[in-house]
């Protein structure tokens, strides 16, 4: 069944999807690669449309944009706009796509396509309480070492202070707006742009289910987790 959106939401959800996937191996465009036989992206945007969004939009690898709008209908009323070069490029794209009184913007990689909806709920409620700018983080496990280029390990980081950084990340739109237009540097994440303009970054809990489908194995994970939690509203997986 076809979801619908909230017509009186004050949040559209950017969906980056136009990466190529590389380190997955070889084959389509990682959005569209198969999680238990139905692409990435559209499990993320079923996730997504889940949550009280007003707008959705995603940006797709150029020569898919018609593959995706079609792959889509039948998930949520979503709009599809060609990515760019860079993830950076893709995210400046769907912006501009935006409807023009939507003040609270999220931006959700593809990749984290088991995103439970609490996790866009609790973002978009953290821009709504006030902060200009909100993350979904998770405490760091393992210990951390900085390395050589040669392979050997200079130092140790404490970990204590380290968080993993995950999607959705939020933002007040002019914030978002304004870091883009300003932001040159090739960055991993939209908040990272927003801090290079002294914004402060809220951080969120996150949850171990929006994990990033990057590398063969995480494809196995995610295809465990569906058997774990099946249906969008898992049960609460938030971890402070
Ligand atoms: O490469 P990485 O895993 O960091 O990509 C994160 C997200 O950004 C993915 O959902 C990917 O599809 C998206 N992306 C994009 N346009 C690019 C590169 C990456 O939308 N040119």
């Amino acid at each position: 069944m076809t979801a619908q959106l909230n017509p009186r939401g004050d949040v559209a959800v950017l969906v980056p999807a136009a990466g190529a996937g590389v380190r997955l191996g070889p084959g389509r465009p990682k959005a569209l690669r198969l999680l238990a036989g139905e692409p990435l992206l559209v499990h993320a945007v079923r996730r997504v449309a889940t949550a009280s969004v007003r707008s959705i939009v995603v940006a797709a690898p150029a020569a898919e944009v018609a593959e995706v709008r079609e792959l889509l209908a039948p998930i949520a009323p979503v709009t599809v706009v060609a990515g760019g070069e860079t993830r950076q490029d893709s995210v400046a794209c769907a912006l501009a796509a935006v409807p023009a009184d939507v003040e609270i913007i999220l931006v959700h990689d593809a990749a984290r396509a088991l995103v439970p909806p609490e996790l866009v709920e609790s973002v978009a409620a953290a821009i709504r309480a006030g902060a200009p700018a909100a993350v979904p983080v998770l405490p760091v496990v393992d210990t951390i070492k900085r390395v050589s280029a040669e392979g050997v390990v200079t130092a140790t980081v404490d970990r204590a202070e380290l968080r993993s950084v995950q999607t959705p990340q939020g933002f007040r739109r002019a914030v978002l707006t304004a870091a883009h237009a300003a932001g040159s540097d090739a960055l991993t994440d939209d908040a990272g742009l927003v801090e290079q303009q002294g914004v402060p970054v809220t951080c969120v809990p996150g949850s171990e289910f929006a994990l990033k489908v990057t590398r063969p194995f995480d494809l196995a994970l995610a295809e465990h987790l569906l058997t774990v939690a099946p249906e969008p509203v898992a049960p609460r997986t938030l971890i402070a």
